[in-house]
C-alpha cells in the first residue's frame, strides 16, 4: 500500500458539477487504494482545493484569460449552447493542457496514468502520448446512454437523426427499448458539432487504455455486453462511486443544509416530493409556472431546488408573487440547492421528480426512491427511458406534456398510490447497489482488476 503512494495518477475532469462530481469521488476510490492523485482542472469553474486536502489541485490556464474578450468569462454554465461551449472548452484548453501534462509528468515523481473525462475526447491522447503516459477515460454518464453515442453514425444512415418531429414515437429497433424521441441528442445551434463532438468522445474511448464507468453491473448488464464487443477496450463497473467513498465527502454543512434537514425531520416518513433539474438544466418560464401550480394543487410537502438560472431570463423567483409563496410555503420549501445525497437518504422523501441527470439517477436509485422522469437533454432521455420501463423504478412526465392538471396526477400516482409496485421494485434496487460493493461484490471485483491494470500500465 504504503508503495503505491507513491505512484500518481493524474485526473482531468469536464468543468460542470455533473462530471466533477464523480471524478472527485473516483479520485478518492484512487486514494483510498493506495495512489496519490493530482487534479488537473481549468481555470473556467475551477473547485475549490481546500474541501479535498488529500489530493494536489493544479489549475490550468489559458491565453485570454482576464482579458476583455476571453470567451469564457461567463458565470454560470446554464442558458448556454453547451455543445458550442465544449468545442470551446476544448480549443481553448489544449495547448494549456498539453503544457500542464509536460510540467507535471516532468516532475520527478512515477505517473501511472491520466483519467481524462470521456467528454474531452481524443484531444486529451496526443498529449498523453507526447509523455509517454497511458490514458484511461471516465464516463461520468451510464452505459445505456453510450451505447446510443457509439450508434451515432448507424442513427445518422438509418436517419433516425436529426430527429424528425413526425417519427418521435417510433421505435428504435437497434437500441430496444428506446423510442426516437429518447435519442441522446441536445438544442444546438451547431448540429454537425454534435456530431462531431459525440463522434470524437467514442473514438476517444475507443483509443484509450481502459473505460472506467459510474454503474454496476446487475443495473446494466446487456448494454455493458455490447459495448465490451464494440469497444475492445478493458471496462471497469466500479459504481456507484459515492457509495464507495464516503470518507472523501465534504463534511461542512452549510446553514442552509441544517434548515433542510430541520425541515425534512418534521415530515411524515416518504410524504414529501423532492424536485431538482441538476446543475445544468433550464426551463422556459412557463414551465416553471406550470410546475408551482401542479406542485400546489397536489397538496403534497415538497422540497423544490430552483437553482438561480434555472428559469430562463428570471433571476431566481420573480415569476411567483407573493403571495403565491406565502401560500406554498405552507406546504413545501424552495431552496436555492441541497445536499442531494443527504436529502435522497432522508426518510421523509417519497419520491424524486428529476431531470435522470445519471448522477441523480444512480444517486435515487441507491437509496430506493421512486422517480418522476421529465429528461431535458442528451443522455438523460436515455436514462428516462431505462427508469421507466427496464428498471420500473419510476414514471415518465414529459416535458411538452408537463401541466400542472398531469403534475398533480402523476405526483399522486407516486406518492400517494405508490405506483404499480413501484416502491417494491426501488427497495429492490437499493438492496442490489449494496451488494455490488459487498466484499465480493460485481463493483468491488472490478475495482480490484482496476488497481492491478492501473499499475500494469504505468511501466
Ligand atoms: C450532467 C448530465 O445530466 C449527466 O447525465 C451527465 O452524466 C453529467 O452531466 P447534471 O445535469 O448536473 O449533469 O445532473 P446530474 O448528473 O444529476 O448531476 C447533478 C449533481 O449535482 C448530482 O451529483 C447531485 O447530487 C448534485 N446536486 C444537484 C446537489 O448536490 N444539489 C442540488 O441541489 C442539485
Amino acid at each position: 500500500m504504503e508503495e503505491r503512494k507513491e505512484r500518481r495518477i493524474i485526473m482531468f475532469p469536464l468543468p460542470f458539477l455533473g462530471h466533477f462530481n464523480p471524478m472527485i469521488k473516483l479520485a478518492g476510490i484512487f486514494h483510498r487504494s493506495g495512489f496519490s492523485v493530482t487534479i488537473l482542472h481549468t481555470s473556467f469553474n475551477p473547485p475549490d482545493p481546500s474541501l479535498y486536502p488529500e489530493f494536489t489541485f493544479r489549475t490550468i490556464h489559458h491565453n485570454n484569460e482576464g482579458e476583455e474578450e476571453d470567451p469564457l468569462a461567463q458565470p454560470e454554465a446554464s442558458g448556454m449552447d453547451l455543445v458550442a461551449f465544449i468545442r470551446l472548452l476544448r480549443q481553448t484548453y489544449a495547448e494549456p493542457f498539453r503544457e500542464s501534462l509536460t510540467a507535471q509528468v516532468g516532475g520527478g515523481e512515477k505517473v501511472c496514468c491520466l483519467v481524462s473525462d470521456v467528454v474531452w475526447g481524443k484531444n486529451t491522447e496526443d498529449a498523453a502520448e507526447e509523455v509517454g503516459i497511458r490514458r484511461m477515460v471516465l464516463s461520468t454518464s451510464g452505459a445505456a446512454s453510450f451505447c446510443a453515442y457509439a450508434a451515432y453514425p448507424l442513427l445518422r444512415d438509418k436517419h433516425y437523426l436529426p430527429i424528425q418531429d413526425s417519427r418521435l414515437d417510433e421505435p428504435v429497433t437497434e437500441l430496444t427499448p428506446l423510442k426516437v424521441k429518447d435519442l441522446p441528442v441536445m438544442e444546438t445551434n451547431e448540429p454537425e458539432e454534435l456530431f462531431r463532438v459525440v463522434n470524437n468522445m467514442v473514438k476517444g474511448a475507443k483509443s484509450s487504455s481502459g473505460i472506467i464507468w459510474n454503474t454496476f453491473e446487475d443495473l446494466e448488464r446487456p448494454s455493458l455486453m455490447a459495448l465490451n464487443s464494440e469497444l475492445q477496450v478493458p471496462i471497469f463497473l466500479i459504481g456507484p462511486f459515492h457509495k464507495h467513498t464516503d470518507s472523501f465527502l465534504p463534511t461542512t454543512k452549510s446553514k442552509e443544509d441544517h434548515v433542510t434537514t430541520d425541515w425534512l425531520d418534521k415530515q411524515d416518513p416518504k410524504s414529501v416530493i423532492y424536485v431538482s433539474f441538476g446543475s445544468l438544466a433550464d426551463i422556459e418560464e412557463k414551465e416553471f409556472l406550470e410546475i408551482a401550480w401542479g406542485l400546489r394543487n397536489s397538496q403534497r410537502p415538497f422540497l423544490w431546488v430552483v437553482r438561480p438560472g434555472l428559469v430562463r431570463g428570471t433571476e431566481w423567483l420573480e415569476s411567483l408573487s407573493r403571495e403565491f409563496i406565502d401560500n406554498i410555503s405552507r406546504k413545501g420549501k424552495i431552496v436555492k440547492w441541497v445536499n442531494q445525497l443527504e436529502v435522497l437518504a432522508h426518510p421523509a422523501v417519497g419520491a424524486f421528480w428529476t431531470h435522470c441527470g445519471w448522477n441523480s439517477t444512480l444517486e435515487s436509485i441507491c437509496e430506493g426512491v421512486p422517480m418522476i422522469c421529465t429528461p431535458c437533454f442528451t443522455d438523460q432521455r436515455v436514462n428516462a427511458r431505462y427508469i421507466v420501463d427496464v428498471w420500473q423504478a419510476g414514471v415518465m412526465l414529459e416535458r411538452s406534456k408537463m401541466d400542472r392538471k398531469e403534475i398533480e396526477k402523476v405526483i399522486r400516482s407516486v406518492i400517494i398510490e405508490e405506483g404499480d409496485g413501484l416502491t417494491e421494485m426501488c427497495l429492490k434496487w437499493k438492496e442490489r447497489a449494496k451488494v455490488c460493493l459487498s466484499k465480493d461484490g460485481s463493483s468491488s471485483r472490478y475495482l480490484e482488476k482496476l488497481v492491478t491494470h492501473v499499475l500494469s500500465i504505468d511501466s
